[in-house]
């Protein structure tokens, strides 16, 4: 097809670790420790965790492998590369639903990322209370409602908007070169920790023993949601990143690696939360909240708590820089290359949409708490209007895109680097494609507006 050529004008990823790490750098963030757990806990728990899982490998592994040979393939934008494969065809158009999908997400995610900044900021300085075991909501609410949570989710904005308009290589691979490895080990030391709490084996069993029972269609939504979200899978994000990879990276193997390390940090996430919510008597329905009520329990149990809720929040917030830089890079490539806009003017108007956007969530938790559409605050209704609405759509796109409309033998030469190695799946990958990801997603539609 002649489109996988190498394009020097545009940027590549250095190493291939640096790829591999940054693709891992924009899915693992506030998705797996903050939404995972408040997801998990208001439905159900263990019925929630393997309709989660089931998805994530029957649907986010094939999409990944369906976004990373779009992307790099074309070395485009998610416009250009839907025009550059059907030319004669609007495909392109699921790139709206991506732009919206991420300004959406970029909205909220701030918000809940300016959180972090602020408790960060507060065990510095010795301001979080680790002695009383009643006071996790309470300082929730003393640091969150009100306007302050405004100042930080644009001191949030603001760190994104550095980082992005440094260009794509050099920052954000170094910083997940180092970032990620280290947030795993703290995940895994407090994880440790948890063994030792009273409410493990509860904590433990709700998160891992599915109530089949309990399998509603708002749960199957929820976990498809969650799938897509914590996977950055149905905006272009992961096609974009691809389109910044190296001939030499293995998409196959990127994918699987990608979406395993995605979901052992939720787990674990899980298991360091749920043992603390039941013993220390916190409903596992909390909601938003549940994460940052619970975690300041944690930190209580260790010597130096205050020192390891800094570096915990501290690490918490790079990571969500990762995430956030990666959604953001959908908006500023479209701008660049389809308007033509210089990169800094992209970057600009991105931001700022974000930063209206950042702003009616951040008051979602207080001055504008009254203000429900449908029930929901402009922080609940972007939450789930892109993640069970847009990105699942834009997932099930691509995945009739690839499956049905491109070229198999474009799909093959990706996945293989043009028969360099091999890629024994290949027909079951566009088995998965073609009829499993499409239907399973519209089932699930149907099913949750009570059709079927
Ligand atoms: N996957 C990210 C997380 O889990 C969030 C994200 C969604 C990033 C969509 C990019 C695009 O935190």
């Amino acid at each position: 097809m002649g489109l996988s050529a190498d394009n020097n004008e545009r940027a590549v990823f250095a190493t291939k670790f640096g790829a591999v790490a940054t693709t891992v750098g924009s899915a693992v963030g506030l998705g797996n420790i903050w939404r995972f757990p408040y997801e998990a806990g208001i439905h159900g728990g263990g019925a929630f965790m393997i309709c989660y899982l089931a998805f994530v490998f029957m649907i986010g592994i094939p999409l990944l492998c369906a976004e990373f040979c779009i992307g790099r393939g074309t070395r485009s934008n998610i416009f250009g590369a839907y025009r550059k494969l059907r030319p004669d065809r609007n495909w392109h158009f699921a790139g709206y639903i991506g732009i919206l999908a991420s300004i959406l997400i970029l909205s909220f995610y701030s918000v809940v990322a300016g959180w972090t900044i602020e408790y960060c900021l507060s065990s510095l300085f010795g301001q979080l209370d680790f002695s009383d075991t009643q006071t996790g909501h309470g300082q929730f609410v003393n640091l969150t409602t009100g306007w302050r949570p405004v100042i930080w989710t644009f001191v949030f904005l603001m760190c994104n908007f550095i980082i992005l308009i440094g260009g794509v290589t050099k920052g954000i691979e170094r910083a997940s070169n180092i970032l990620m490895p280290l947030f795993f080990i703290l995940l895994a030391a407090f994880c440790i920790n948890s063994f030792t709490l009273p409410g493990f084996k509860e904590g433990v069993t709700f998160l891992f023993k599915p109530d089949f029972s309990k399998i509603s269609p708002s749960v199957l939504l929820g976990a498809l949601g969650q799938a897509f979200f914590s996977l950055s899978l149905g905006l272009g994000c992961m096609m974009t990143y691809a389109s910044y990879f190296n001939k030499d990276n293995r998409l196959g193997k990127t994918a699987v690696t990608t979406a395993v390390l995605d979901s052992s940090v939720a787990i674990l996430a899980g298991i360091v939360i749920f043992p603390a919510v039941f013993s220390f008597g916190i409903s596992p329905e909390a909601g938003p909240t549940l994460v940052f009520e619970v975690l300041p329990y944690i930190f209580s149990r260790f010597p130096g708590g205050a020192a390891w809720s800094t570096l915990f929040f501290l690490l918490l917030f790079l990571a969500s820089l990762t995430s956030t830089v990666s959604m953001s890079e959908i908006s500023i490539t479209y701008f660049c290359e389809e308007k033509r806009w210089s990169r800094k003017k992209a970057t600009v108007v991105s931001s700022a949409i974000g930063a209206v956007g950042g702003l009616l969530c951040a008051l979602s938790f207080g001055p504008l708490n009254h203000l429900k559409i449908s029930g929901m605050t402009f922080f609940d209704m972007f939450d789930y209007l892109s993640s069970n609405i847009c990105l699942p759509i834009g997932g099930m796109i691509c995945s009739i895109f690839t499956g049905w409309l491109i070229n198999k033998r474009f799909v093959k030469d990706e996945l293989t680097d043009n028969g360099k190695h091999r890629f024994r799946l290949l027909s079951l990958l566009l088995f998965f494609l073609r009829w499993i990801c499409p239907a399973a997603i519209f089932l699930i539609f149907l099913n949750s507006i009570g059709i079927i």
